[in-house]
């Protein structure tokens, strides 16, 4: 179960009705499991006010939960996006603290909770997934203590400091140690959420398990929570990226975009976790500096819509929009524009297609979770070509050490690692990118999820075990 489903349902212009993927790399990662797997996906449907019937698609059975427009605006906007993905972010945007939107998302995490306790069968394994169902496994073992609850966090969980602001931080604790494990993206995750366990619901860690004592109510149990750094179906984008259909596009766009320059590449949801506001300084202070210019260097910048009833989301497209105007009309001249902002989301075989015309690919967020654009780029490169520029302050950071390593924040050294990526050697390019391939094939999304799911599964025999008395 995750809060929305791998599709979102739109309604065209002529008013009828169509399913499209949904944004985000949580989807990405996990929809190839899903499908391997064949098992029922719990989520919401991407419109409010609307009960839609369960259906299928292939292998996977998906089953919505309706969220109202109110809930829309207090859960999702609210608590999900206004409160917790600002504070788990560092308090990039500040975090806003209310009553009602706390609320609200109590009633949708039970709502989703009840909705699996209908549907899953006796003993089943139920993975929720991501910061808006984090209440979901202590309601569903209330529910359903037969069943082995795994949970996977996707974003960062915060550090001691700033976790401490939220006035809901125990409730969030013991939520989530409903779970028998609790996955993250980086070892700093998981030790700031032992911390926080120890902290806040006074049991504290031994290694990566958390045991809780026996109580009148309830036996002894542990839980794992562990770093598990989620990937991608690489094999997957390398196959998309080698068909002849694919490789023709990417031809195409180098054309447009003029051949003989060199095409730096950002892909994101707009979203200020991601620092476009960053890398369209540094990229604008070089051509201000004369190190490019238009006719040498251009900037395709796809910013995906996302969230665009949050004031932070709106704020900040007024904000890239207006630089993306000014750089065009500082630095352009009549055919050659320096930057391609393109406020759109894409097919996967247009991103492939661009990841492939990609000589540099700039990964830039001043927090995320994993970050799987820059993964899906070093897989599409079976060519070996292209130079990646990567924040530290990605979890991507800790597997992909031979990308140019940067600190976002530091406007000076992302402008030296943009020069240096244009002129990047094709040896060693190779040699980083052959590397940078290695760390994704080693630890793809199949073999994320056979970790995660070994973990699961010994956690069902202790549960099995311990109903055996
Ligand atoms: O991984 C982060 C995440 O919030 C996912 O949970 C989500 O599916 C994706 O990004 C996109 O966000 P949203 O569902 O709010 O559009």
């Amino acid at each position: 179960m995750s809060n929305r489903l791998p599709v979102d349902r739109v309604v065209q212009a002529d008013g009828t009705t169509d399913w499209a993927p949904s944004p985000g790399g949580l989807v990405t990662a996990v929809e190839p499991i899903v499908r391997e797997l064949g098992c029922l996906w719990v989520g919401w449907a991407g419109s409010a006010d609307e009960e839609v019937e369960p259906f299928e698609i292939g292998s996977m059975r998906l089953a919505p939960i309706p969220l109202s427009s109110e809930e829309l605006e207090t859960y999702y906007e609210g608590f999900s996006n206004g409160t917790l993905w600002p504070l788990y972010h560092d308090v990039i945007s500040p975090p806003v603290y209310h009553r009602t939107w706390w609320d609200s998302y109590q009633r949708v995490n039970r709502r989703f909770a009840d909705r699996v306790a209908l549907e899953a069968a006796p003993n089943a394994v139920v993975w929720v997934h991501d910061y808006q169902l984090q209440l979901v496994p202590e309601m569903l073992r209330e529910l359903r203590p037969d069943l082995t609850i795994a949970f996977f966090l996707h974003i960062p969980f915060p550090p001691r400091s700033l976790f401490a602001q939220l006035p809901w931080r125990r409730q969030i604790v013991r939520g989530l140690l409903g779970a028998d494990v609790i996955g993250f993206q980086r070892v700093q995750d998981a030790v700031s959420f032992r911390q926080a366990s120890e902290r806040y619901a006074g049991v504290p860690a031994r290694g990566n398990t958390i045991v809780l004592p026996e109580s009148p109510d309830h036996p002894s149990r542990s839980v794992l929570a562990q770093e598990f750094p989620i990937s991608i179906d690489a094999g997957g984008f390398e196959e998309l990226a080698s068909r002849a259909e694919v490789q023709q596009r990417a031809r195409e766009i180098r054309e447009e975009l003029g051949q003989d320059r060199t095409i730096l590449l950002g892909v994101d949801r707009l979203d200020y976790t991601k620092g476009i506001r960053h890398r369209l300084k540094a990229f604008e202070e070089l051509l201000e500096d004369g190190e490019i210019n238009a006719h040498d260097t251009v900037l395709v910048q796809v910013a995906s819509p996302s969230r665009e009833q949050v004031e932070a989301y709106q704020q900040l497209r007024e904000e890239v929009e207006v630089t993306a105007g000014h750089i065009n009309g500082a630095h352009g001249s009549i055919g050659h524009a320096p930057l391609v902002y393109l406020h759109q989301s894409y097919s996967r075989e247009e991103m492939a297609a661009l990841y492939l015309a990609a000589d540099v690919m700039v990964v830039t967020p001043l927090r995320d979770g994993m970050n799987l654009v820059a993964k899906e780029y070093v897989a599409c490169r079976a060519d070996e070509g292209g130079a990646l520029i990567l924040s530290e302050f990605t979890g991507a950071a800790d597997e992909l050490r031979a990308a140019l390593l940067i600190n976002p924040h530091d406007i000076e050294a992302l402008k030296a690692a943009m020069l240096r990526a244009i002129h990047l050697p094709r040896e060693e390019q190779q040699r980083r990118m052959r590397s940078l391939r290695k760390a994704v094939y080693d630890n793809d999304v199949a073999h994320w999820a056979t970790q995660y799911l070994e973990a699961v599964s010994a956690a069902a025999d202790a549960h099995v075990k311990q109903a055996e008395g």
